[in-house]
């Protein structure tokens, strides 16, 4: 039987994060136009997936981190490396992931959401730029572990 060192134990944690980052954002986007018209059941559906979202955001992150180091990449030298260059530009797509979904979940605060409720285009397209952004993510994420 195989052995599990701990960086594999780390990019499982990553994966795993990523799952429900990802998995959780299109669950989200498929319920909640069958949840409108139910009184606040899409609003509370929202809040219950941020309760796990940002925790597992904040896993990846942190294994993201790790995942550098155990890949071999060094901050300082990110540009002189396809495998850098390729991390520079996940790292931005992970920004405009997290940026996105917050935007997107400020809209969606109490206050702040009757005024979002009159532009759902908003909240449609702030979700879809969040989950694309981090599917792309993930594929560079895929690369670099290919690399
Ligand atoms: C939305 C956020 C993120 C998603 C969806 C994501 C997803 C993934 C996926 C699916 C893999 C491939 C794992 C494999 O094929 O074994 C991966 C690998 C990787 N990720 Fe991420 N990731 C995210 C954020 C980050 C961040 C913030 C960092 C760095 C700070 C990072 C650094 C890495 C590295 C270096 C690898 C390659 C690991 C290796 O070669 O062993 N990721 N990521």
């Amino acid at each position: 039987m195989l052995s599990i060192s701990g960086a594999e134990l780390v990019l499982w944690l990553h994966v795993l994060a990523a799952c429900v980052w990802i998995g959780g954002q299109v669950v989200v986007a498929i319920l909640i136009p069958v949840l409108r018209g139910h009184g606040q059941l899409a609003s509370l559906a929202g809040q219950r997936y941020q309760a796990v979202a940002w925790p597992a955001f904040g896993v990846l992150l942190v294994t993201g981190i790790i995942n550098v180091g155990n890949a071999g990449l060094q901050w300082s030298h990110l540009l002189d490396s396809p495998a850098g260059r390729t991390l520079v530009v996940k790292l931005g797509l992970v920004a405009l992931s997290g940026l996105a979904a917050g935007v997107h979940a400020c809209l969606q605060a109490p206050g702040v959401r009757a005024d979002s409720a009159r532009r759902p285009w908003t909240s449609a397209l702030l979700g879809s730029a969040s989950l694309v952004t981090a599917v792309l993510a993930a594929l560079y994420g895929v690369a670099i572990a290919s690399a």
